[in-house]
């Protein structure tokens, strides 16, 4: 599997792809376990990390559900980076971690958006993430206005030197980072598998001006913007992409089921 791997990526390092689904806010913890059996039913002995990302509410659900699995672990999709307290509304990552939650979103657009996330709070979490032994999955992309204006990379490089400031060398490598273009986010428009590769490239790019090419080698950055199951295996088999973020195909079992084999 290294080398199948290593060559699929045309390097010695190997970087094993992650297919993870973003439920956002979608199924309540009985919807969560259906889904979460058809995806067990259908995903076995994947080439890739598989994981899934239920609401807050649903993740005891999903836990109990993967029981027995090897196959599949469990992320979240926000982590507040204070252990607790008087912080109504947010979710700590002690909670997180009883759950036996693997990965966590940090970053993710519509939190940005909507719930006011900044750079520096997505720094804050990624930091905390890291200390904890949870591996954030950090989504950085530009909005169609940014792509029309051509500052596209100026932001991805932006946010991701600030989602990482402060993480040491040999943390790095630990860190996943998702290419999300806003404008491709649930819109159907898909990133071209050029387009998402050589955005995705300067993203390295960034990580190696801030440690070693070697350990920017090391770090898998994935694609998420209507990746589905016609398009995902293009993507993926470009030089750097190292796995999809999947948002409303990873509802549909068959689907996100599909965009994990097409990595075999
Ligand atoms: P989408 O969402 O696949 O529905 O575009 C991806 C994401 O927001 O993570």
């Amino acid at each position: 599997m290294a080398s199948t791997e290593a060559a699929r990526k045309g390097t010695s390092i190997m970087r094993k792809p992650i297919i993870a689904g973003n439920w956002k806010m979608n199924k309540t913890p009985s919807q969560t376990v259906k889904l979460v059996e058809e995806i067990k039913a259908l995903v076995k002995n994947a080439r890739c990390e598989v994981v899934v990302c239920p609401t807050q509410t649903c993740l005891f659900a999903a836990r109990e559900a993967l029981m027995g699995s090897n196959d599949i672990s469990l992320g979240a999709q926000n982590m507040f980076f204070e252990e607790k307290g008087a912080f109504t509304g947010e979710v700590s990552y002690e909670s997180l971690l009883e759950l036996g939650v693997k990965y966590v979103i940090l970053g993710h657009s519509e939190r940005r958006q909507f719930f006011a996330e900044t750079d520096e709070t997505v720094n804050k979490k990624v930091l905390k993430a890291i200390e904890k032994k949870l591996i954030p999955i950090v989504c950085v992309g530009e909005s169609l206005t940014q792509k029309q204006q051509g500052v596209t990379e100026e932001v991805v490089r932006m946010q991701t030197r600030i989602a990482l400031s402060g993480v040491s060398a040999g943390s790095v490598e630990d860190v996943v980072i998702a290419y999300e273009p806003i404008w491709a986010i649930g819109t159907g428009m898909t990133a071209t598998s050029s387009e998402a590769n050589d955005t995705i490239r300067r993203i390295r790019g960034a990580v190696t001006e801030m440690y070693t090419p070697e350990a920017a080698q090391k770090v898998r950055i994935l694609y998420g913007g209507s990746m589905n199951a016609g398009n995902a295996r293009e993507l993926l088999s470009t030089s750097d992409i190292d796995g999809g973020l999947i948002g409303g195909a990873s509802l549909k079992s068959e689907d996100f089921a599909q965009i994990v084999g097409s990595l075999n």
